[in-house]
C-alpha cells in the first residue's frame, strides 16, 4: 500500500486497543477457571482471536455481545480438539497454549504460518517435558506443528530460566497451576507479569520475590470481570509519530502502566522526550498519556530494561533515527527470534528510508539526525515493523513510500490506519 507521506503535524485524542498480552491471558484465564469471565476491552487481533479460536477447540463456550466477551469457564476440564488448530502467527497462543494444555492433559496439535512454524518452541518444551508432559515438534525438531501427547499427570519444577521470556514463564505456570506440589521459577531478568498478576486475581495463590515465582497447585480459579487497559506496545507508535513530528501534541487515553511494559517511557525520557502522564489511576496500573513534538539526543540501551521494553525496540529504532548522536542498543538478541527477524529487518527496511543504522549479534547502532527519503519498504509479515514503517513515511518530506506486507499489521492493531487518519492534520 501507499502511505501517508510529508506529513508533519498529529493532533488529536485516541484510545488505543486492549493490551494484547492481557487479551491472550484473559481467554486463557477464563477458559481455566470455574464459572463466568466477562472480558471488556478486548483486543481483536488476529493473535487474540487465535486464542480465542484455540479456547473454543477445547469445549469452552465464548459469547460476544457488542464488545464485551464472556467466557464460561470449564475448571480446566477440556476436551481434546478433533483436529491440528492453526494460530496462525502468534507465539504467545502457542507458548501460553502449551503450558495451559499440557497441564490439563490435553492431546492436541498446533500449528500457525510460516513465521511460526520457524519459531524456537524448545524453550517451552524443555521445561514443560520436565514436568512430565509430552510435548514434541515436527520430525524431531523444536518447530511446530507441535503435539501434545497425553502424559501421567504433571510434577512441578523448579526452574532457572534460560532465557527472559515472559511467555516461557506463563507457559509453565499454566501448567503448574493445574499440577500437584510447587513450582518455583527463577528469572534472571524480570519480564512481563501479567500473568502473575492475573492469578492473583482470578482468586489464586502465587508468590514472587527477588526474581524468584513460587506456586503451588492444583489451585482452581474463579471467573472475573476483567478490564484490559490499552496497549502500550501499540501507543508506542503515535508516541513516536508525535515525537518526531513538528508541533505535535496527541493524548493516547486508558494506556496500560504496568512497570513492567514501561521502558519505552524510560527511555524516550533520557532522551528529552515530552511525554505526560495524566488520569493516573495507580490501582489498575494505567493514565492517559500526552506526547509533544521533541527534540531528542541518543543513549545506550541496554540489560535489564530490555525485557520492558523488547516490543517496542523496532520503533524505538526510527526514533532514534531522528535523534541529535549515536544509540546503541544493546542485550537484544531476543528480536532475532521475534515474528522476523527484527535486527536484520529493522536496519535493512530503516536504511532503505537513508537511514544510518547498523545491525549487531545483540542490537542496532543508529546514527542521527538522518533525514528519510522515499522508497519501497515491507513489513517482512511482521505487524510491528509494519506500523514503525508507517510512521517512518509521515517524516518522508517529498515522494511516495511503498508498504509492502501492510495486512500484518491487523495481527495487533486492526484499526491502526483509522487511528493514524483521525490524528493526521489534514491541510485542507
Ligand atoms: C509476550 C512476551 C514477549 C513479547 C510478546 C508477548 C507475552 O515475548 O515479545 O509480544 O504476552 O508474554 P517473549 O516471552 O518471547 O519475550
Amino acid at each position: 500500500m501507499k502511505l501517508i507521506t510529508n506529513q508533519r503535524q498529529l493532533t488529536g485524542l485516541i484510545k488505543v486497543p486492549g493490551d494484547k498480552s492481557i487479551s491472550h491471558r484473559s481467554l486463557m484465564f477464563g477458559a481455566l477457571a470455574e464459572g463466568k469471565t466477562e472480558i471488556h476491552g478486548f483486543l481483536p487481533g488476529e493473535d487474540c482471536l487465535a486464542t480465542k479460536k484455540l479456547c473454543a477447540s477445547l469445549g469452552v463456550v465464548i459469547e460476544e455481545k457488542d464488545t464485551v466477551i464472556t467466557i464460561y469457564g470449564k475448571a480446566g476440564r477440556f476436551k481434546n480438539p478433533s483436529q491440528p488448530i492453526d494460530i496462525g502467527n502468534s507465539g504467545t497462543t502457542m507458548r501460553l497454549g502449551l503450558g495451559l494444555l499440557a497441564g490439563a492433559g490435553v492431546e492436541a496439535t498446533l500449528y500457525g504460518d510460516d513465521s511460526l512454524n520457524h519459531r524456537p518452541m524448545a524453550r517451552v518444551m524443555t521445561p514443560l517435558n520436565s514436568m512430565g508432559a509430552r510435548v514434541s515438534g515436527d520430525s524431531g525438531t523444536e518447530y511446530a506443528p507441535i503435539k501434545i501427547k497425553k502424559s501421567q499427570p504433571l510434577d512441578g519444577i523448579s526452574y532457572d530460566m534460560p532465557v527472559a521470556s515472559a511467555q516461557v514463564k506463563s507457559a509453565i505456570l499454566f501448567a503448574a497451576l493445574q499440577t500437584k506440589g510447587e513450582t518455583l521459577i527463577k528469572e534472571r531478568i524480570a519480564t512481563r507479569n501479567h500473568t502473575e498478576e492475573m492469578i492473583k486475581q482470578f482468586g489464586g495463590q502465587i508468590e514472587v520475590f527477588d526474581n524468584q515465582i513460587r506456586i503451588i497447585g492444583p489451585q482452581q480459579l474463579l471467573g472475573q470481570r476483567i478490564e484490559i487497559p490499552g496497549d502500550i506496545s501499540s501507543a508506542a507508535f503515535f508516541i513516536a509519530g508525535a515525537l518526531l513530528t513538528s508541533d505535535s501534541q496527541v493524548c493516547l487515553e486508558n494506556v496500560g502502566l504496568n512497570p513492567s511494559r514501561t521502558g519505552l517511557l524510560d527511555v524516550l525520557n533520557a532522551m528529552g522526550a515530552d511525554i505526560e502522564k495524566i488520569n493516573i489511576d495507580p490501582h489498575n496500573q494505567l493514565g492517559d498519556l500526552v506526547v509533544r513534538s521533541s527534540r531528542l539526543t541518543g543513549t545506550v540501551v541496554e540489560g535489564e530494561i530490555i525485557p520492558r521494553l523488547i516490543d517496542e525496540l523496532p520503533i524505538l529504532a526510527l526514533v532514534a533515527t531522528q535523534a541529535q548522536g549515536t544509540t546503541i542498543i544493546r542485550d537484544a538478541e531476543e528480536l532475532k527470534v521475534k515474528e522476523t527477524n527484527r535486527i536484520d529487518a529493522t536496519a535493512s527496511e530503516l536504511a532503505k528510508l537513508g537511514a544510518d543504522i547498523t545491525p549487531t549479534e545483540d542490537g542496532l547502532i543508529i546514527n542521527g539526525p538522518t533525514p528519510l527519503k522515499p522508497a519501497t519498504v515491507s513489513s517482512h509479515g511482521d505487524h510491528r515493523l509494519g506500523m514503525m514503517l508507517a510512521i517512518a513515511s509521515l517524516l518522508v518530506k517529498e515522494g511516495t513510500v511503498t508498504l509492502e506486507g501492510s495486512e500484518a499489521i491487523s495481527v495487533s492493531y486492526p484499526r491502526f490506519f483509522e487511528d493514524l487518519n483521525t490524528l493526521l492534520v489534514k491541510d485542507f
